[in-house]
């Protein structure tokens, strides 16, 4: 299917709200939202060309079949041991990164638009051969992309298999809800976890899943980003993460099922984003590899903290964790997972704190009501 020549392809609602995402990858090239100003705003970082993406930190991409960390080479299941390809850590921390060298954000998928039930919808379906980057089994793949028309994106994640085999899929969204005009230092951050899952110098999970109490991932109340990368420099858990968080946070699900995850919002657009997510856990990644060399929209120059990344998944290196919830697929079971990144804006009427002196967190500016 390699040879097939990507394509591009559009979806919108009766807002206006519309998502472009390539057949290669499902990268997704724009996402734009109505904005408190009643016009369109772009919301993902993106580079000139979907080809672009996979070096640029896999930059919108859907991740597969493993997103994240795998480590000690591979992974055993029923005794067998399964090989990976060390794409990621180079000498010292070698791990296999979001699926290995040719992961799903490479591959050119079969694209399928039509009108679903909550709104248009973009399918992009593709069997992954026994074997491929070393993964057991033919693992047949569904992912929906839905543009709700409550303004939302909504992702469906469905695979079977035909061997036991292991499957986490993601999607890797850069959001920047001011157009990726600067950084995100502006930008709030909450999520819903009391737990992460600890890491060592080469982000391999050590298996530890402590609170975040006390610590920079503690984004149980809105966080004002720019807060959290002014101490990014001494933190030691956000200096190990390259100067910023790259962290598995272990949500506070009381009950299986679309539970919110987190929220995001910028003060300055005055968008506002909910995360809703049928996962156990989320990456919250705030684009602390990205450089300025990324080769960005026309006229545009991006850099280190210019995004936030909500990867939905189960907890890194899970097939070589027993006590982490099990990435396992078996002939006859199905894999489905749903994220729902919801778009609104902040409320403008009730709140005179204007963000400066103000429980709310937002900081300032914000007209966000929640404050006191
Ligand atoms: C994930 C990882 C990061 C990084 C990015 C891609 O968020 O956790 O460490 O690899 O993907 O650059």
């Amino acid at each position: 299917m390699g040879h097939m020549k990507p394509k591009l392809y559009t979806i919108s609602n009766a807002a206006g709200m519309s998502l472009t995402a390539s057949s290669l990858g499902g990268i997704v090239t724009s996402l734009k939202v109505p904005g408190p100003d009643g016009k369109l705003h772009e919301t993902l970082l993106a580079c000139r060309s979907a080809e672009l993406h996979h070096g640029n930190g896999y930059m919108n991409a859907l991740i597969g079949r493993f997103g994240n960390r795998i480590s000690g080479g591979g992974f055993s299941l029923d005794g067998e041991f399964h090989a990976l390809a060390q794409n990621s850590g180079g000498k010292k921390h070698p791990c296999s990164l979001h699926g290995g060298e040719t992961g799903f954000d490479r591959c050119v998928w079969n694209v399928e638009k039509y009108a679903g039930a909550e709104g248009p919808c973009l399918a992009f379906t593709r069997l992954s051969p026994d074997g491929e980057e070393g993964y057991p089994g033919n693992l047949f793949v569904r992912v929906v992309y839905t543009v709700t028309e409550d303004n939302a994106w909504r992702i469906d994640y469905l695979a079977t298999t035909d061997k036991p085999t292991v499957a986490n899929l993601t999607q890797h969204a850069y959001f920047n809800l001011n157009g990726g005009v600067r950084d995100v230092s502006e930008h709030v951050v909450q999520v819903d976890a009391s737990r992460y899952t600890a890491v060592d110098a080469g982000l391999i999970p050590t298996g530890e899943v402590p609170s975040v109490e006390g610590t920079a991932l503690d984004l149980r109340a809105p966080t004002r980003l720019g807060d959290v990368f002014a101490r990014a420099g001494r933190d030691k858990l956000l200096k190990g993460a390259s100067g910023g968080i790259d962290h598995n946070f272990v949500l506070d699900r009381t009950a299986p099922g679309l539970a919110h995850a987190a929220d995001f919002l910028d003060t300055e657009s005055g968008l506002a984003m909910q995360v809703y997510t049928t996962e156990p856990c989320v990456q919250v990644y705030t684009a602390n590899f990205l450089t300025e060399a990324v080769p960005a929209r026309a006229g545009q120059t991006y850099g280190k903290h210019w995004a936030v990344c909500f990867e939905t998944q189960h907890a890194p290196d899970s097939p070589n964790r027993a006590s982490f919830a099990s990435t396992r697929l078996d002939p006859g079971d199905v894999y489905r997972s749903t994220t729902v990144y919801a778009f609104g804006t902040l409320e403008t009427d009730d709140c005179d704190c204007r963000g400066d002196d103000c429980d709310c967190g937002h900081g300032h500016g914000c007209r966000c009501g929640n404050g006191k």
